[in-house]
């Protein structure tokens, strides 16, 4: 059977102020008044029944999250008293289900792209669901053509054709240097894609392999499972869980998996609009732009202004600006952010400045 299952345990500190403990990123109502969150769990409509879908994010958002989620039972969220990067988030829901059903194929979403549209998102997903039920030892991933030789990303090589648009994936590189992913984005679309995050398995394929890569996670992630049916569910997790070695699937599974001879590493091309909303200039991307190229996700009034983000999170509140360029302002109720657009990675730094205060 079909199963899907939504990463949501980002802490977004990059965009700060309006991600925080209290709103994590993935709960902002950004998209014309839907979280992130919520509209990743929109796109698993016609992909997969309702009570096959899975979230698994930190255990203390349980409650606001699933309160934006209406129809979503307890059951379906997979809490972690402690983020432990994203192979034992995805080993965590393979191990859940497979406990249940041992022929699960999960596919895999994240909680932070936008991707457009939705009609052909659900067919490419079909695609690899398809793909995956043929030939049980494959690990599908979507690939996406490289924009620029982005350091932050996974790059595919590709191999072989498959079936469809699919293509043998003869190396997966998680976060290259500069210098060798300019290479890849020189080599064309053709030779290397970029890796979307997103992916689809069976249960059993997935945790054979994190058996033989990670032994240690595969043993703590086996007594979770074993204790989840039973009282000793809540108990196991919240003792296990933070013990695990914090570590992501791409450099856990897929890197050595593409170079292991017993299971196939695949893509399948996701030629659509897609956008990991991670920082500010990123959702800039998805706000409406003006004739002098800024982006506008408030109400505003601008004067000689150009390539700036206007954001507040309160639609009445009136954002003005005379003669700036290239800045970021973000308005909360307690907090106000500017930042030059070329330092928006520094909010981290600025974040740490700041501890739990805001
Ligand atoms: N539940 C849970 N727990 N989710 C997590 C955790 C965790 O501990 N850590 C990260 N996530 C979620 C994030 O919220 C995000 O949706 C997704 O998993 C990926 O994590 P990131 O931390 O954003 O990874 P990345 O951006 O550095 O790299 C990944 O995504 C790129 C595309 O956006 C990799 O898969 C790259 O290969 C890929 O190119
Ligand atoms: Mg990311």
């Amino acid at each position: 059977m079909r199963y899907a299952m939504i990463l949501a345990g980002g802490s977004g500190v990059r965009l700060w102020p309006m991600s925080r403990a209290r709103q994590p990123k993935q709960l902002i109502p950004f998209i014309g008044g839907r979280s992130l969150l919520q509209v990743a769990a929109d796109r698993l409509e016609g992909l997969v029944v309702q009570d096959h879908r899975y979230i698994c994010a930190a255990e203390k958002q349980r409650a606001m999250i699933l309160e934006g989620l209406p129809g979503w039972s307890d059951d379906q969220f997979l809490g972690e008293p402690a983020g432990r990067d994203t192979l034992n988030a995805v080993g965590y829901s393979a191990a859940v289900i497979a406990q249940r059903d041992p022929d699960a194929v999960i596919a895999v979403f994240t909680a932070d792209h936008l991707i457009e549209p939705q009609d052909e998102f659900r067919r490419i997903v079909g695609e690899a669901f398809d793909l995956v039920e043929a030939n049980p030892t494959t690990l599908a991933t979507f690939g996406i053509a490289p924009v620029s030789a982005a350091t932050g990303y996974g790059y595919l090589q590709l191999g072989e054709p498959l079936s469809g648009a699919a293509r043998r994936v003869v190396r997966f590189q998680e976060k290259p240097d500069l210098e060798t992913a300019q290479n890849f984005l020189a080599a064309g679309p053709e030779r290397y894609l970029w890796n979307s995050g997103m992916f689809v398995w069976r249960a059993d394929t997935l945790l054979d392999c994190i058996r033989r890569y990670e032994p240690q996670i595969h043993a703590s992630l086996m007594e979770i499972a074993a204790a989840w049916d039973g009282p000793e569910r809540a108990a196991t997790v919240e003792r296990v869980y933070p013990t695990l070695k914090k570590i992501s699937i791409d450099y856990a599974v897929m890197e050595p998996a593409s170079r292991d001879t017993t299971v196939q590493v695949a893509a399948v091309p996701m030629p659509l609009k897609w956008l990991d909303v991670g920082s500010w200039p990123s959702f800039a991307e998805t706000c409406e732009q003006d004739e002098h190229a800024n982006a506008i996700g408030a109400k505003s009034i601008t004067l000689d202004a150009s390539g700036n983000l206007l954001a507040s999170s309160d639609p009445g509140h009136l954002l003005a600006m005379v003669g700036c360029e290239d800045l970021i302002v973000i308005h909360t109720p307690d907090a106000t952010m500017v930042c030059r657009k070329d330092r928006a990675e520094d909010i981290k730094k600025l974040h740490a400045l700041l501890g739990e205060r805001f």
